[in-house]
C-alpha cells in the first residue's frame, strides 16, 4: 500500500513529481483558493504526510484527525501557523523551507524599503493616472537610503542578507536579536542595540524576526513613539508582529514617516483597511520569497522532506529536532 500524500494547493505536476512515484498524491484542485477546513480535516484523517501553505492552520484538531500523520512540509520558512509543540508529542515531523528562499526573500525586503523611501509605487501610479503635468523640484521627493542607519530587527539568515545588500548602500547597521551574532558584527560592520536603542536610532527599521509568543505585538504603541519622525518601518515578517491600529496611528499623527508592509494581521487584508487608504504605505501582498525560480526550489525541498520521512529518513530541514531524537530512540 502506497502511502497517502495530500497538497492543500494546485501545484504544477512537474514540481511535485519526485512524491508521484512513491506515494498516492492528491492535490487540492485551485491555485488561487485555499483549502476548505472541512476537506482539509477529512484529507489528513487518510494522510500520511501534508504539504501545506502558510495560510493554512495546522492545530491540534488538524492533527488529531491525521491519524497516520508523519510528516507535515509547509512551503514557507515560517511555521507560526503549524502547532509544533503538539505535532513533536503526536510524533510528526514539521519541515519547513529554509536557506532556498534567504536572498530572494532579502531583495523584496530591499525593494520594499526603496519603494517606500522613494515613494515608486505613488509615482508610477501618478504617472499611469496621467497627474504628471510638469517637471518640479519637490515632485514626489521622497527620502534617501544611502549612507542612513538602517535597524534589523531579526538577524537571521534572512536579516544577515539585508544587512548585506545595505552595506552596498554604505548604509550604517544596527541589529537587533535574541542572542548576539558575532559572525554578522565581523562579516558586516552591523553592531548590536537592544530594541530600544535600534528605534531610537534608526532611519529605518526593518522587521525579520519570526511570530512567537515573546514577538507578538513587539511593535507596539511604545515601538513606533520611540522611532525618529522621519523613521519608515519595513515588515517583511508577520501581520501580527505589528500593532496594526498602533502602526495606522503613528502614521496619522506624524510619529513615524512611512511603512512598507509585506504581512498583515489578517492576509488577505481588507482593501477597505485604513491603512491602504495612507499615501505613505506602501502595501505587497506577502511575496517576500514570490520568484519563479525560488518558489519551485520551495517545493522540491518539501517534497525531499516529505520523500525522507516517509523513508524513515531523516529530512533535511527539520523544525522538531525533538521529533528526529525520539524517532532514533525508537528505530
Ligand atoms: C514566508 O512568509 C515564509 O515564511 O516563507
Ligand atoms: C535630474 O534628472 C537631473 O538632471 O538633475
Amino acid at each position: 500500500n502506497k502511502p497517502y500524500v495530500f497538497i492543500t494547493r494546485k501545484l504544477p505536476d512537474e514540481a511535485i513529481k519526485p512524491l508521484t512515484t512513491l506515494a498516492e498524491v492528491k492535490m487540492w484542485p485551485y491555485e488561487d483558493v485555499p483549502v476548505t477546513r472541512e476537506v482539509l480535516l477529512s484529507e489528513a484523517k487518510k494522510a500520511d504526510a501534508l504539504f501545506t501553505m502558510l495560510s493554512d492552520r495546522i492545530d491540534r484538531e488538524v492533527m488529531e484527525a491525521g491519524e497516520s500523520l508523519k510528516v507535515i512540509a509547509n512551503l514557507a520558512v515560517g511555521f507560526d501557523n503549524i502547532d509544533v509543540s503538539f505535532a513533536t508529542e503526536r510524533g510528526i515531523a514539521i519541515c519547513n523551507t529554509p536557506d532556498v528562499l534567504t536572498d530572494t526573500t532579502a531583495d523584496l525586503t530591499f525593494a520594499l524599503l526603496l519603494a517606500t523611501a522613494r515613494r515608486v509605487v505613488e509615482a508610477a501610479e501618478f504617472v499611469k493616472a496621467g497627474e504628471w503635468k510638469s517637471w518640479s523640484p519637490f515632485l514626489l521627493a521622497g527620502h534617501d537610503v544611502h549612507h542612513k542607519t538602517i535597524g534589523i530587527v531579526g538577524m537571521g539568515k534572512i536579516g544577515q542578507a539585508v544587512a548585506k545588500r545595505a552595506t552596498g548602500f554604505e548604509m550604517n547597521i544596527l541589529y537587533h536579536n535574541r542572542s548576539r551574532n558575532e559572525e554578522a558584527e565581523r562579516k558586516l560592520g552591523a553592531t548590536y542595540c537592544t530594541f530600544a536603542e535600534l528605534l531610537e536610532k534608526s532611519d529605518f527599521v526593518v522587521c525579520l524576526t519570526p511570530l512567537t509568543n515573546e514577538t507578538r505585538w513587539l511593535f507596539n504603541r511604545e515601538a513606533f513613539q520611540m522611532m525618529k519622525r522621519s523613521a519608515i518601518f519595513i515588515n517583511a515578517a508577520r501581520g501580527a508582529v505589528v500593532d496594526e491600529e498602533a502602526l495606522y496611528d503613528a502614521l496619522i499623527n506624524g510619529e513615524i514617516a512611512g511603512a512598507g508592509l509585506d504581512v498583515f494581521e489578517k492576509e488577505p487584508i481588507d482593501r477597505n483597511h485604513p491603512l491602504l487608504a495612507l499615501n505613505n504605505v506602501v502595501a505587497l501582498p506577502h511575496i517576500g520569497s514570490a520568484s519563479v525560480e525560488t518558489r519551485v526550489k520551495m517545493m522540491e525541498l518539501c517534497c525531499r522532506n516529505i520523500v525522507a520521512v516517509l523513508k524513515g529518513e531523516a529530512p533535511e530541514t527539520l523544525v522538531n529536532q525533538q521529533w528526529l531524537e525520539k524517532t532514533r530512540r525508537v528505530l
